[in-house]
C-alpha cells in the first residue's frame, strides 16, 4: 500500500451530507482511496507529500448526462436558433447521418477527445448515451464504442423515430432486437418522452422492456413542454428524469414522494428518482431554467449535468453548469457543487463509490486554481481547473 498526502489546501469542500468545509486542510490517500481528511496541522505522515500550493479541493464532477458519441457539426442550427428559430428535435437526424458515416476509429477518437476535455475540466466520472445510431447495427456500434471510453453507458435508441419509419414499428424494434444487441454494453436505458419524439404509450413500452432486460432506467422528460415524462419516471422507479423544465405541482409532488424513504442527513434508505437539471442546455435552447431551487425545497434530490451534445448543449463544462445554477437557479454554491458531484453519483447509482470526499471512497479529487470553491460562481467563465486525481492517480497536471 502506498500513501500520499495532498496538503496546503486552503479549503476542502467534501460534498458530504453536512456540506462540510475544512479550512487549511490535507487529504491522505491510500492507493486509490481516501484514508483521512482533516486539518493540515494534524496530517499523518505519508510516503509521498504533494504540495497543493494553496488551492481549494472538491470532488471530481460526476457528469450523469451526456451524448458524446457523434460526428458532424450543427453550429448553423445553433446560429439559426439564436436568431429566433425554436429548437425542435429534428436536428438529431442531421447528427445521425453524420455519425453513421463515421468509422469506428474516427468515432472512438472523437469520443476520446471529448472525454479528455471533460476530464481536464474536472469530470472524473462520466456517463454517455447512444441515440445517434437509430438502427440496430449503429446503436450496437455506438454502445460498444462508448463502453470502451466512459464509465456508464445509457441506451437511447428511443431518441427519435427515423425518417420514413412508422413510430410503433420503430418502438417495437427498440424494445426487441435493438435492446438485445446493445445489452452487453449498457447499464441504463432512456427514452425521449416528448411531443415529436415518443408518446406516453411508447415510452411505457420502452421502459418496461428495458426494466425486463435488467437495465436501470432514465427518462428525458418535460424538456420542451408539460407532459407525462416525469410521472412515468417515478412510476417506473427510474434512477433519473432529466431536463425537467416544464413541471407542474403534481410532477414535483411525485418526485418528492419518491424520496420519502431516503434520509438526506445520513444518506441512507431507498433512493428515489433524481431530477437532473441541465442549465447549459436550458440557456442554449432558451428554455426556462429547470426549477432546481423549488425541487430542492420540495425535498427532491437533484443532479446537475452537462448534457454535452451537438444540438442543445455543446459544452462539457460542469463548472459552467455550477456557476449558472448558482447565479440563475438560486442554488447556493454548496448545493450546486453537491448536485454536480453527489447528485450525479446518485443518478448513476454509484454514490457509495464517488461523488463526495469521504474516508473509504475513491480518491476522485479536483484542485481549483483558486483559494475557495465559491470562485466557481464568483468568477464565472474563468478556467479555474487545476490538477485532477482519479482513483488516487494524478490524471491532469
Ligand atoms: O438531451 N432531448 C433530446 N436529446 C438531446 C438533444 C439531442 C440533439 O438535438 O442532438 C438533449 O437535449
Amino acid at each position: 500500500m502506498t500513501t500520499t498526502l495532498i496538503t496546503n489546501l486552503t479549503e476542502v469542500f467534501t460534498a458530504d451530507a453536512a456540506h462540510t468545509v475544512i479550512k487549511d486542510a490535507a487529504i491522505l490517500l491510500e492507493d486509490e482511496k481516501i484514508a483521512w481528511i482533516g486539518s493540515a496541522a494534524q496530517a499523518p505522515a505519508a510516503d509521498t507529500v504533494i504540495d497543493a500550493g494553496y488551492r481549494a479541493a472538491l470532488p471530481g464532477w460526476v457528469d450523469s448526462h451526456s451524448h458524446l458519441v457523434f460526428a458532424g457539426d450543427r453550429s448553423a442550427e445553433f446560429v439559426a436558433r439564436m436568431a429566433g428559430q425554436d429548437y425542435a428535435a429534428g436536428g438529431i437526424a442531421v447528427t445521425t447521418a453524420a455519425t453513421r458515416a463515421t468509422s469506428d476509429y474516427d468515432l472512438t477518437r472523437l469520443l476520446m477527445g471529448r472525454a479528455a476535455e471533460a476530464l481536464a475540466g474536472g469530470t472524473t466520472y462520466l456517463e454517455t448515451k447512444t441515440g445517434y445510431g437509430l438502427d440496430v447495427e449503429e446503436e450496437a456500434r455506438h454502445a460498444r464504442i462508448a463502453s470502451t471510453v466512459v464509465d456508464k453507458v445509457t441506451f437511447l435508441g428511443a431518441h427519435l423515430v427515423p425518417a420514413g419509419m412508422d413510430a410503433q414499428e420503430y418502438t417495437d424494434l427498440v424494445c426487441g432486437e435493438m435492446l438485445e444487441r446493445v445489452r452487453p454494453y449498457v447499464q441504463f436505458a432512456d427514452v425521449f418522452c416528448e411531443r415529436g419524439a415518443f408518446n406516453e404509450a411508447q415510452s411505457r413500452q420502452v421502459l418496461a422492456a428495458a426494466h425486463q432486460a435488467g437495465l436501470g432506467l432514465r427518462v428525458h422528460g418535460n424538456q420542451l413542454g408539460p407532459g407525462p415524462g416525469t410521472q412515468l419516471a417515478v412510476e417506473f422507479g427510474a434512477a433519473s428524469v432529466d431536463h425537467v423544465n416544464y413541471l407542474d405541482d403534481a410532477d414535483v409532488t411525485a418526485l418528492a414522494g419518491s424520496w420519502e424513504s431516503w434520509d438526506p442527513a445520513t444518506r441512507t434508505g431507498a433512493a428515489g428518482t433524481v431530477a437532473t437539471c441541465l442549465p447549459a442546455c436550458d440557456l442554449s435552447t432558451r428554455q426556462p431554467l429547470a426549477p432546481g431551487r423549488e425541487l430542492i425545497d420540495a425535498g427532491v434530490q437533484i443532479a446537475l449535468a452537462s448534457n454535452c451534445n451537438p444540438g442543445t448543449s455543446y459544452t462539457s463544462s460542469m463548472a459552467f453548469c455550477v456557476a449558472t445554477a448558482v447565479l440563475q437557479m438560486r442554488l447556493t454554491i454548496e448545493e450546486a457543487i453537491t448536485a454536480a458531484t453527489y447528485g450525479g453519483a446518485l443518478a448513476l447509482g454509484v454514490q457509495d463509490l464517488v461523488g463526495s470526499l469521504e474516508v473509504g471512497k475513491r480518491a476522485d479529487i479536483q484542485l481549483l486554481n483558486a483559494p475557495a470553491v465559491a470562485h466557481l460562481a464568483y468568477r464565472p467563465g474563468m478556467n479555474l481547473s487545476g490538477p485532477v486525481f482519479r482513483a488516487g492517480a494524478l490524471v491532469v497536471g
